[in-house]
């Protein structure tokens, strides 16, 4: 693997600036959260810089290699192209910058939509991209304090307010977010009540 100073000069070259520079404080954000959780730094700061790596695409350019690679698997990602830009970055990271970790891809794979089961690193890209410094939105100062006491029922939290703003607005639903929110409150119950 290269050094991460490459990658993001990477990033910087492909994303506009307040794209790139959200990268940097998801990354600042993900190595905070890491922070005594036992992860491997690298993989963190790499899925974090490279995350969005496909956002700045246009949808119908989305869609094209998404059809053309097989990579749409949801009716939802037909309809809002942007929900590709995690998977569709995922593998033009593995295609043009040969990333080969496993775990930093699926990572950058689901960081919008959620999946189950969630790694560690998983759950910690999904929420940095949420809660990075320059994010402001309703709700957040809660989503803050929920994840400093505990980053798991910080990302049920964040699943909730995804599905409610979804529901609001009649958007799809994808059905991993579903999923995903569901696995996790099984596993809270679980850890509960294990207690
Ligand atoms: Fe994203
Ligand atoms: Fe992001």
């Amino acid at each position: 693997m290269k050094d991460l100073s490459y990658y993001k000069e990477i990033i910087k070259e492909k994303l506009s600036k307040k794209r790139f520079e959200h990268s940097l404080r998801v990354a600042e954000t993900a190595l905070e959260m890491a922070k005594s959780r036992g992860l491997d730094e690298e993989q963190v700061h790499l899925a974090a810089l490279l995350h969005d790596y496909a956002k700045d695409l246009p949808s119908d350019e989305l869609l094209r290699i998404g059809r053309k690679k097989g990579i749409i698997l949801y009716k939802a990602e037909e309809v809002q192209p942007d929900l590709l830009h995690g998977p569709v970055g995922a593998w033009l990271l593995k295609q043009e910058l040969e990333i080969t970790d496993e775990a930093v891809l699926q990572a950058i794979r689901y960081h919008t939509t959620g999946h189950y089961p969630m790694t560690e690193l998983d759950k910690i890209i999904y929420l940095a991209d949420l809660l990075e410094p320059g994010r402001t939105y309703e709700g957040i100062a809660s989503l803050r304090a929920i994840c400093a006491e505990n980053i798991d029922k910080g990302l049920l939290f964040a699943f909730d307010s995804t599905l409610r703003y979804v529901l609001e607005r009649k958007m799809l639903i994808h059905p991993l977010t579903v999923e995903a929110r569901n696995w996790l409150l099984l596993q809270l119950h679980d850890n509960f009540n294990d207690e």
